[in-house]
């Protein structure tokens, strides 16, 4: 037990060489440690666990592709690394696959038919946080499981050997870090509070790193998907149990709800940047075409020759953040349910005017900076991983629970936790939801409709082949993560470590002030307080993941030193 606790200590910062395992090896699930970096030649996985990334490459070496990895990683995460992995929550992937084809699968949850616009808000109009951040009611209807099998119809293996990883693992137990021990002993309380039957992650004697965590419950629903289908969660014994969970809760998803979700295919965000192609998720998400603002909107500024974190390339990138988020505020949600102008938020007449009023050396305000004059934080738990393979199937996918543990809500019987996604909704207009994100009409709540979200799943294809498939979770940082790292790697010409690695920040319009993670540049900061800008400290911002395919075509799989975050190659 010791050794493994070691090994988690001290991961493997700078592990270069393919792993050796051969084809099929069982993963030892019992001992592992940490890899930050890995170059290969046949594919690569990175993810928030390393079992999880693991799993992906024995996918790929059975002759799966990447999306199978893909597939095949999201299920292990959702026993692993339940903290945003998830079979009750939702997310989104962006695919480039071998022909050229481009992907976008929406998965993400809904409300469900009985929410309404002010259902949240007390008699008064107070909102109620309480029910909108925890237990029951601030679940959408999750959207993962469909998600993965509209995913598969790109996929080769058979569904039955992607979720068999995911089985073993939740039946045979896995052994938990530290960090996992902590948390489950932190959220004890609240998993008491928000769940009706007492959750696997609930012990009485604390949990310490080195112990197995067994998921009885989960291994069943996971089988029941296995023999059924997306019919085995949204049907049958798996439904059921989430509707009795929610009649115990006070929660309102119903059976019908459950029956009618559907994920959707979509037509990816893309746009270029100098001459690379960049390939985001359109609404819901806000992320793709928040990457688009803001890029477009320095891309004629001589970024590069002002430095990595100079106060002018952060200034100016600041005001770029400031400006999307405050056109994310007014004008994004739901396409289904709302007309999103996005072709006028990304025109270059638009953009153009959006920073004519930007003075360099002195910090714009966000009451001066509307959003724009076009007719018309939630969680940081999120999580995110980037695969690749030899064929040249390049996949970006980002899935959540909202926040750390979503609702804390684990549907009794089910093993799975339940997403508390409701609050991305604008609960009331204006009123900043769990992480300070302002919404408004168009991401107001309507039955069957999509919360806004932020997730950015990402391929930059260089030459029209893929070079990078980035993503991470973070919450309203997440966009703004995914656009430093592109400018960090594209203007800055960085090594992929420090792209990922070194400090970050952010700006997201209301609150008026600049986020810097620790460790941030001081005479930058000096800067920036001289400038007017009200600085606050931030720990670890986002956990990106990145592939980025060599000029010798090796892949260079980098995860994010702020987690236990692990890359996997062969
Ligand atoms: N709940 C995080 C997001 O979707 O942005």
């Amino acid at each position: 037990m010791k050794k493994f606790i070691f090994l988690l200590l001290f991961p493997a910062l700078f592990n270069f060489s393919c792993t050796t395992t051969k084809q099929g090896t069982l993963i030892d699930q019992y001992k592992y440690q940490v890899q930050k970096k890995i170059i290969c030649q046949n594919g690569a996985v990175v993810s928030a666990h390393p079992l999880a990334s693991k799993v992906g490459i024995e996918i790929l070496k059975m002759g799966g592709n990447a999306v199978d990895a893909a597939i095949a990683t999201q299920l292990a995460l959702a026993v692993v690394y339940p903290n945003a992995g998830n079979l009750g929550g939702g997310g989104f992937m962006v695919a480039r696959l071998k022909d050229g084809k481009l992907v976008a699968i929406d998965y993400r949850e809904k409300a469900p038919g009985k929410a309404h616009r002010d259902m949240y808000l007390t008699a008064t109009g107070e909102p109620q946080f309480e029910l909108s951040q925890h237990g029951h009611l601030s679940a959408g209807v999750p959207g993962t499981v469909a998600g993965l099998f509209e995913s598969a119809l790109y996929a080769k293996l058979s569904f039955k050997k992607l979720i068999q990883p995911a089985i073993d693992l939740a039946e045979k137990g896995f052994v938990i870090s530290e960090r996992e021990a902590r948390a489950f002993n932190g959220l004890k309380d609240d998993f008491e509070k928000y769940s009706t039957q007492t959750p696997a992650f609930v012990k009485t004697i604390p949990w310490k790193g080195g112990d197995t965590l067994f998921q009885k419950d989960l291994a069943a629903t996971l089988k029941r998907i296995m023999k059924k289908g997306a019919k085995g969660f949204y049907e049958g014994e798996t439904a059921r149990l989430i509707v009795e969970e929610m009649k115990r809760g006070n929660g309102i998803i119903s059976l019908e709800d459950l029956k009618n979700y559907k994920a959707a295919s979509r037509e990816p965000h893309v746009f270029d940047y100098k001459g690379y192609k960049i390939i985001g998720m359109p609404m819901p998400s806000s992320g793709g075409l928040l990457v688009n603002q803001m890029m477009k909107m320095i891309e004629d500024k001589p970024i590069a020759t002002y430095g990595f974190h100079s106060p002018e390339a952060v200034q100016l990138m600041v005001e770029a953040e400031r400006r999307a988020f405050a056109d994310r505020a007014e004008f994004m949600g739901d396409a289904d349910f709302y007309k999103v102008p996005v072709a006028k938020l990304t025109s270059e007449k638009y953009l153009k005017e959006r920073m004519a009023d930007f003075v360099p050396g002195k910090a714009s305000t966000s009451e001066q900076v509307k959003p724009g004059d076009i007719p018309a934080m939630e969680s940081e738990e999120t999580t995110h991983l980037s695969v690749i393979d030899k064929d040249g199937n390049a996949v970006a996918v980002t899935t959540t629970l909202n926040n750390s543990y979503g609702s804390k809500t684990v549907v009794g019987g089910a093993g799975f936790i339940l997403n508390d996604e409701m609050d991305d909704f604008s609960i009331k207009p204006g009123t900043p939801n769990m992480y300070g994100a302002i919404g408004g009409e168009a991401n107001a709540i309507m039955p069957g409709k999509r919360m806004l979200s932020s997730m950015t799943p990402t391929i930059v294809l260089k030459n029209d082949l893929p070079y990078l498939v980035v993503g991470t979770p973070g919450g309203t940082t997440i966009p703004t993560s995914v656009f430093q790292t592109l400018i960090n790697i594209i203007e800055f010409n960085m090594n992929t470590e420090d792209a990922v690695w070194k400090p970050k920040f952010h700006h997201q319009w209301l609150p008026d002030e600049v986020y810097l993670e620790k460790g941030f540049s001081e005479s930058t900061r000096a800067s920036l307080t001289n400038m007017g800008y009200k600085i606050v400290d931030r720990n670890g911002i986002g956990r990106t993941e990145v592939i980025r395919v060599l000029p010798d075509k090796t892949f260079e799989a980098v995860a994010d030193n702020r987690g236990d975050d692990h890359a996997e190659g062969w």
